[in-house]
């Protein structure tokens, strides 16, 4: 099968940046489309990218934007929705599930059969949080499709690398904050090294044998949420006294952060850290051998701290 041309939605993020560098390196042209053209200006730079200002979520939109690909890939997802109705709310519906369907009908109209999808770790029905619900149905009902398409879905725990807004936040916090209160302290994650997400996004594209897979994306180890932030606090040199809130606490401390515009937490978001965020190994990718988060982390953390100390002799310098 050859590439011409992919269609990357939701392209422009943490991700898709990474999944856009690895095609563009394998001169594929590569579709992405975009809410604010204004805010890819790195993307924009890369041979073989078209960035399209365009609403995937019109029908019509999203069918122009597919005619003559070889194949999509489907990266939108988001975090947080206000909306709290059960299963979910209508702005988790909108991105998870009804626009997997759109996709679907798009690649039916212009005879598009590949198409790569990116989950979560622990998506379900029954999950205990509306975002791993919405997805979990997203995941259901593209994988329903692969009688008609050649489906691949990765469900990868999280994802750590540069630009990323997990160990990245922590270091933020970390610096300012004299001790930490911490919310779901005990629940784990198997996070994942972006490059090497991009990798196995870029390279099951043309690979047959994974039409019809579903695949868990995590890295060689499990941590407890304390130990990752203990661990950022060691990187950055800005090691502070963690503090394991209990779970009313928790509550308060999701229920308050969910009301900032750009919540670092939410109700719903501790609610997911309910289920382990890890693999039991036998859902992985074929030849899956992921970075170390103690190779990879230190190599983007640890610069954290002279760019912070030249933003503040900035500040002080009136600049
Ligand atoms: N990062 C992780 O740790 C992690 C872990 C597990 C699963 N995932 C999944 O991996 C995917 C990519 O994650 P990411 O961290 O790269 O996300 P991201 O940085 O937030 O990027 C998501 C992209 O999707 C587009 N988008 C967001 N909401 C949209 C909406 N309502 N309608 C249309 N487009 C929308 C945005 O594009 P524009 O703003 O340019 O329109 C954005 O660039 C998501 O599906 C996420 O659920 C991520």
């Amino acid at each position: 099968m050859e590439l011409k041309k992919v269609v990357l939605i939701g392209g422009s993020g943490f991700v898709g940046g990474w999944i856009a560098n690895r095609l563009s390196e394998r001169e594929i042209r590569v579709a992405i489309p975009t809410r604010h053209r204004d805010n890819t200006k790195q993307l924009i730079l890369l041979p073989t990218i078209d960035m399209i200002e365009t609403d995937v979520h019109d029908p019509q939109a999203l069918a122009a934007l597919l005619r003559g690909a070889d194949a999509v890939i489907n990266l939108v997802g988001i975090l947080h929705d206000r909306d709290s109705r059960e299963p979910y709310g209508k702005n988790f519906a909108a991105a998870h599930v009804e626009l997997p369907t759109k996709i679907l009908a798009a690649m039916r109209a212009n005879g598009v059969r590949r198409l790569v999808h990116m989950s979560a770790l622990k998506a379900a029905a029954d999950a205990p949080s509306a975002y791993l619900r919405s997805k979990g149905e997203g995941e259901a009902l593209v994988r329903a499709a692969g009688a008609e398409f050649d489906v691949t879905v990765f469900r990868p725990s999280v994802i750590f690398g540069p630009g990323d807004s997990f160990l990245n936040t922590f270091a933020c916090l970390l610096r300012f904050a004299p001790v930490l209160p911490l919310a779901g302290a005990t629940a784990r994650f198997q996070p994942v090294y972006v490059g090497d997400v991009a990798d196995v996004f870029a390279a099951c594209l043309t690979d047959p044998a994974t039409f019809g897979q579903t695949y868990d994306l995590c890295g060689p180890k499990a941590y407890t949420l304390r130990e990752l932030v203990s661990y950022v606090g060691q990187v950055t040199g800005h090691r502070r006294p963690l503090f394991a809130l209990p779970h009313g606490l928790a509550a308060l401390q999701a229920k308050l952060l969910g009301l900032l515009p750009n919540p670092p937490m939410s109700p719903d978001n501790l609610r997911s850290m309910q289920v382990d965020n890890v693999t039991d190994g036998r859902q992985n990718y074929p030849g899956w051998n992921p970075q170390p988060l103690e190779a990879m982390a230190p190599l983007y953390l640890s610069t954290i701290r002279p760019r912070l100390r030249f933003d503040s002799y900035r500040h002080r310098a009136g600049r």
